[in-house]
């Protein structure tokens, strides 16, 4: 269990993503609802980044073709079964945001 600095808090819009690379590994970092959430950044479908997706509550859709994954527990909601992506625990600490990976 490593905390890594990953952005300003400031660097990151409610309802929006953004994608960091951590030693070469992408991972996508939302803000909705006030609240933080981190996810490995690449779509099971063909890599696409999920970052930009767009948001709605818990679930962001994969901008490439749309598939639907829930932020929080990493799970793909449709298509197939059993896919998940990989999260991360955030930690807000003052004004930086840590990632444990
Ligand atoms: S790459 Fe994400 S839906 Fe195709």
């Amino acid at each position: 269990m490593t905390w890594v600095k990953i952005a300003n808090k400031n660097e990151i819009k409610e309802g929006n993503g953004k994608e960091v690379n951590i030693n070469g590994q992408r991972v996508a970092l939302f803000l909705s609802n006030n609240k933080y959430y981190a996810i490995e950044a690449l779509c099971r479908h063909q890599d696409g980044s999920i970052a930009p997706g767009k948001i709605e509550g818990e679930v962001v859709e994969c901008p490439l073709h749309f598939w639907h994954y829930n932020i929080r527990t990493g799970e793909l909601l449709d298509y197939l079964e059993g896919v998940k992506l990989t999260t991360f625990n955030v930690e807000i600490r003052k004004n930086e945001i840590y990632l444990d990976i």
